[in-house]
């Protein structure tokens, strides 16, 4: 079981589940080192929590090996009990295989997964060095099944899985102090809709709004329990941290028909979509 006291390191942090995460975090008695390119969300976020802990705020873009492994540098320094790193920030493309282009492929890849990975590498050997810590990497539900139109998204978050679960059984096999859990979220309501970019090809501007409105009636979890599950998940040491009704049902069915689950998951997926 790992403890939730010390400090932790959280990308993302600026918005949805990684800001929901910081304000639980602190809560319970952490210390925040907070990472996002967005850095007026993160002093916003800094002054509204940040009476009782202590709070460091970092302009980074994780697509930047650089600039990650400066994040580190200066988080350790500022807590030197750091023991849990959230990597946590991510992006959506809108769009078929054929409506994004390569240069919009590689944008999502370096930050959803690549990012993760600079994330994991430049903090790995602190964490290395404490009596229990734990790296927590977001994934998501489309790191488990792939649905049409997120080609890119869905490659990089079975990326993540892979990853987390090889780096996962090489530290079991070490008999090394640092646990890891990877996160699959089903919906929840945040602004990644919103913050997402659209396919090259993509020329209709109906699709983008209408994308936009039938993820927010589908995405039912608000992100305050997305990150009350995940430090439960933490608290438990969880190796996969499912979130919500709508991802364990998908995790289920990809189980029972793993080369056939996307006829009966489109027609619940529209039914969620009409807020059924
Ligand atoms: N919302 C969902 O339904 C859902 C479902 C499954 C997985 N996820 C994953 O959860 C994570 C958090 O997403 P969210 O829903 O809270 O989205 P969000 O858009 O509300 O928050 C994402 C945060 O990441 C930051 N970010 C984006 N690119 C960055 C970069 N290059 N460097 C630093 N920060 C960057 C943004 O500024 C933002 O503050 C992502 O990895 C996402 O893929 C979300």
């Amino acid at each position: 079981m790992t403890a939730i006291r010390g400090a932790a390191a959280i990308t993302g942090a600026a918005s949805g589940i990684g800001r929901a995460l910081a304000i639980e975090l602190c809560r319970r008695g952490c210390d925040l080192a907070l990472a996002d390119r967005d850095e007026a969300g993160l002093k916003a976020l800094a002054v509204e929590i940040g009476r009782d802990r202590k709070v460091s705020v970092h302009r980074v873009d994780v697509a930047e090996p650089a600039e990650i492994a400066q994040f580190a540098e200066e988080a350790i320094a500022a807590h030197p009990a750091l023991n849990i790193l959230v990597n946590n920030a991510g992006v959506a493309l809108l769009g078929s295989f054929e409506e994004i282009d390569q240069a919009q492929m590689e944008w999502l890849f370096n930050i959803n997964f690549w990012g993760l990975v600079h994330g994991t590498r430049a903090f790995l050997p602190h964490l290395k060095t404490r009596d229990a810590a734990h790296i927590v990497n977001v994934s998501s539900i489309f790191g488990i099944i792939a649905p049409p139109g997120q080609t890119a998204y869905a490659a990089a978050k079975f990326a993540v899985r892979g990853f987390s679960e090889s780096l996962r059984h090489e530290l079991s096999v070490a008999g090394s102090p640092v646990k890891l859990s990877v996160v699959h979220p089903g919906g929840i309501a945040t602004n990644i809709a919103r913050n997402s970019r659209t396919g090259v090809g993509v020329t209709d501007n109906a699709r983008r709004a209408q994308s936009i409105e039938r993820f927010e009636a589908a995405a039912r979890t608000t992100p305050k329990d997305a990150a009350l599950r995940i430090i439960a998940g933490i608290e438990r040491n969880e190796p996969r941290i499912l979130i919500g009704n709508d991802a364990r049902f998908m995790d289920i069915l990809q189980r029972f028909r793993p080369g056939t689950y996307w006829k009966p998951l489109q027609r619940r997926l529209e039914k969620m979509a009409q807020g059924k």
